[in-house]
């Protein structure tokens, strides 16, 4: 046991470097070959030039067939689940077009689907109030939209504006809990074969919604509730939440606890929705250094927040030593989406979330905001490749959503150059320095834990 721990304890410091290195160190590491061992395997593999190149092709097409097979995803997602969640008005049809994208680009036939399971009152409770649950589940069963439930009531829980009642609601948020809660459970379990092991579940990312009132679009936090339910296999858990708004609801439900991790990077100030998230904000009593919040300004693009990115969540993860990560994965920090501030690509986007994915530690991914649907289609579908380290196409397959992708029709997103990056080289130095500090600081506790 303590060999395996080793061993992967190699693997997560080596994550970023070539394969066959670590494998070579690993196998060193481990007394499996000496050095010696190494200089000899060295020497065989040079040879003649001509057999020299040979051995280099082969040796690198062995490698791209184990790439598509060396880590295995799953995705949870069902006809009715799409239905049921094209119906909230923020996001409306997007579940049908993001799973058409992933579908088209033969992606799904790359991953074991996994069915959903409705949650039930008793699971949402886990989390939510029982007054809140009742009041949203019976507001959502009257058929003139709740008018049976006091202003009042519906006020204190958060049930209006953004968040307002609409039919079928109750079928909704048990929907959209229960995907989530599938997935988790399909981590825990597929993570006992195989630690290398992603599970997607792109209709869940509900990261506003607070224990008895709903926020942001989010009536139920399925994050909240899937880390909950982790935590009876992995003892610590980080949470990595790349979505342009601060995840405040997962913040707020994991505040006193050195158990969960939680990472945010957004927009903040000016005002921006939810208006919390600001560096200082790093969790409270025995949960202090167990929060991080990496506040940006407006117009960031793919270079500072990728740079940044790796930065942090490089120092934070090597820093606590997690058994596992839920990363909320919100597309509204694209540069066309109507509702962010933030200038990034696909691309961006996706660099950053292959830098989590080889952390290899067994990954739930969670969907979020993302208010532009064609590009949230285009995002999602890129960093479900970049998982299963499946090539894309440059332009959109024909598909029942073609016309969506006008006029471009590629599969890229172009930075907008009306999103000035406010965010000075100083700044982000900055915010690293500080991050540094904190890692140190984050480093001590997990010793003595
Ligand atoms: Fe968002």
């Amino acid at each position: 046991m303590t060999r395996i721990l080793f061993e992967r304890a190699v693997v997560r410091e080596h994550s970023r470097s070539d394969r066959s290195n670590r494998i070579d160190v690993i196998m060193s590491a481990s007394g499996a070959i000496g050095e010696q061992d190494l200089q000899m395997k060295a020497e065989e593999s040079r040879g003649p030039p001509k057999k020299r190149l040979r051995v280099a092709v082969e040796q690198e097409r062995s490698e791209e067939n184990k790439k598509d097979y060396r880590r295995k995803c799953c995705y949870v997602s069902s006809f009715p689940l799409r239905k049921i969640s094209d119906r909230l008005s923020a996001h409306k049809g997007r579940a049908s077009v993001v799973h058409a994208l992933i579908q088209a680009t033969q992606l799904v036939d790359k991953m074991k689907v996994v069915e959903p399971r409705p949650a039930t009152a008793k699971d949402l409770a886990a989390f939510h109030d029982t007054a809140y649950i009742e009041t949203m589940l019976r507001a959502s069963d009257c058929d003139d939209n709740a008018k049976s439930i006091s202003l009042e009531t519906l006020e204190k829980f958060g049930l209006l504006d953004d968040c307002f009642v609409f039919p079928k609601l109750s079928v909704y948020i048990s929907a959209i809990a229960g995907a989530s809660l599938t997935a988790a459970k399909e981590l825990c379990s597929e993570a006992k074969k195989d630690q290398n092991v992603i599970v997607f579940c792109w209709t869940g990312g509900r990261h506003h919604a607070h224990r008895n009132k709903a926020s942001g679009f989010c009536y139920v936090n399925d994050v909240v509730l899937s880390i909950l339910k982790m935590k009876q296999t992995f003892p610590k858990i980080l949470y990595v939440d790349v979505d342009v708004h601060h995840g405040d609801g997962v913040e707020r439900a994991f505040n006193f606890s050195d158990e969960v991790f939680t990472l945010s990077f957004h927009s903040y100030g000016d005002a921006f929705f939810p208006g919390t998230g600001s560096y200082s904000e790093s969790g409270k009593g025995r949960g202090k250094c167990y929060s991080m919040n990496v506040p940006l300004r407006s117009g960031i693009s793919d270079a500072h927040f990728v740079d940044l990115f790796e930065f942090v969540f490089g120092a934070v993860a090597s820093s606590y030593g997690p058994d596992a990560i839920v990363l909320v994965c919100g597309a509204d920090t694209l540069s066309r989406d109507p509702l962010g501030n933030f200038n990034m690509t696909v691309d961006g986007i996706t660099r950053a979330t292959k830098c989590v994915f080889d952390f290899n530690v067994p990954t739930l991914v969670l969907g979020g905001g993302g208010y532009k649907i064609p590009d949230v289609a285009r995002c999602w579908t890129a960093v479900t490749a970049a998982a299963l380290n499946a090539p894309l196409p440059a332009d959109v397959p024909v598909h029942d959503y073609f016309p969506a992708y006008a006029p471009s029709y590629r599969m890229r997103v172009d930075p907008s150059n009306a999103r000035k990056d406010l965010n000075t080289p100083n700044e982000i130095a900055k915010i690293k320095s500080s991050v540094k500090a904190s890692c140190e600081k984050l480093r001590e506790k997990c010793i003595d834990m």
